[in-house]
């Protein structure tokens, strides 16, 4: 590194994995931002894509504090012997879209609502290849999505499907991704304990992440279609709010005994999911992005994901595309005796099952959901741990962490 003409020599000793390059590059932005460094030149090897994306998401900041602290530092210059601008420019623009993750996720409920989301997406992406649909209430109703509607049905604000369309000419694969986007949950009649409840503004970030995701296919694009739906609602309570003991009827005719009203990501996704495939005829890929279980974090913790479903190959991929974008996902397994574990005595479905594997049992809920033609084209991914951290770690500050933007990346551009 060369500061003001002065030559600094930076020890990579420890520095084995390309994550290992991401957190240093985090390290280099915090501490040429702390030194209150303006400009600075790095030398960088030719595969230093991580290393590049490190630096830019170290200079991630996020705050409601009215007084606020300006970054000195202006550039960082990157020279190298290789010609390395394509893969620099890759680095900026995934980066880029994780911290646009990274911003809607810690953005209060107030001001990240479903019109805010809407309005900002409509914006971003006007000009673009990216294409915009957004179903409101009348459009829900139509088409029966009545879990999605019944968990926004105590919010002041409105339920909505944000669906958007990246389709590349002579594509080969088609890919869907559903996230989950509660701008608030608290939990609904079933009230979350106060401790519980403070953090879940987080409770939207998959659909935030697949909408980073969207981001980043806008500058750079893939050789593969990708569709994507935001569920967005925001579960609260008042005189109209959807109760522990009613029946819904969902999507695809099945209905849904609430056992209880926290449990309500699972019903957006699987209305969203229904949609997404009545839609889309020939799906290569699909996923589900949520923060959905807290038996996720107990499970795997902070830091990885949990993945669900029936094929063990599309986890190993998601694995793999995950160890090339330094994000760790963890095979949520089933076994036989749990396959029942979401079916009701009174409905064809539970919204809960018995505690235990809890990040299982979701997805299990999310596979009826899923045709027969599609059960092997399906994985859920868990990211209640990782999607937002309390602590500083590797390159994550506290707050949302924008975690499963760059693995998406990676699936879609293989
Ligand atoms: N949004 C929560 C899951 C969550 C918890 C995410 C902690 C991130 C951190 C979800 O809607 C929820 O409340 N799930 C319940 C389900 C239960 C009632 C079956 C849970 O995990 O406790
Ligand atoms: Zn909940
Ligand atoms: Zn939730």
């Amino acid at each position: 590194i060369v500061i003001s003409g002065k030559r600094l020599i930076v020890g990579i000793n420890g520095v084995k994995t390309s994550d290992d390059w991401r957190v240093l590059g985090t390290k280099i932005t915090t501490k040429l931002k702390a030194i209150k460094v303006k400009s600075a030149t790095i030398n960088v090897p030719k595969k230093c894509q991580a290393f590049v994306e490190g630096l830019q998401l170290g200079d991630y900041e996020f705050t409601y504090k009215s007084e606020k602290k300006k970054s000195t530092l202006k550039t960082i210059n990157l020279v190298s012997k290789s010609n390395i601008s394509k893969t620099v420019n890759k680095a900026i623009t995934a980066a880029n879209a994780q911290c646009l993750t990274r911003d809607w996720v810690n953005t209060t409920p107030e001001d990240a609502n479903s019109d805010t989301i809407e309005r900002a997406v409509r914006k971003m992406f006007k000009g673009t290849d990216i294409v915009v649909d957004v179903y409101g209430e009348k459009e829900l109703k139509k088409l029966n999505m009545n879990g999605h509607l019944a968990v926004n049905r105590a919010s002041r604000h409105k339920a909505k499907t944000i669906k958007l369309t990246y389709t590349p000419k002579n594509f080969k694969k088609h890919i869907v991704a559903v996230g989950k986007g509660l701008t608030y949950d608290s939990g609904g009649l079933s009230i979350k304990p106060g401790n519980h409840m403070t953090t879940m503004k987080s409770d939207k970030a998959g659909a935030m992440t697949v909408w980073g995701l969207m981001k980043y296919l806008s500058k750079n694009g893939s050789k593969n279609k990708v569709t994507v739906y935001m569920g967005i609602a925001e579960n609260m309570i008042d005189g109209s709010a959807y109760k522990p003991d009613d029946v819904l009827t969902m999507k695809n005719g099945k209905t849904v005994h609430v056992k209880n009203t926290d449990a309500e990501g699972r019903l957006v996704l699987f209305d969203n999911l229904c949609l997404a495939q009545d839609e889309n005829k020939k799906i290569d890929a699909l996923y589900s992005l949520a923060t959905l279980t807290g038996a996720e974090v107990y499970q795997f913790g902070e830091e990885a994901a949990g993945l669900v479903g029936f094929n063990d190959k599309m986890k190993k991929v998601i694995q793999k595309a995950g160890d090339k974008a330094g994000e760790i996902f963890m095979d949520a397994a089933f076994h036989k005796y749990m396959m029942d574990a979401v079916d009701d005595d009174l409905a064809d479905l539970s919204n809960t099952g018995t505690p235990n594997m809890g990040c299982q049992k979701a997805g299990l809920f999310l596979t009826k959901a899923i045709t027969k033609k599609n059960k092997k084209k399906f994985t859920h991914i868990d990211i209640a741990g990782p999607a937002y951290t309390k602590k500083a770690w590797g390159y994550n500050p506290v707050g949302g962490t924008g975690f499963g933007v760059r693995t998406l990346i990676e699936l879609v551009s293989m």
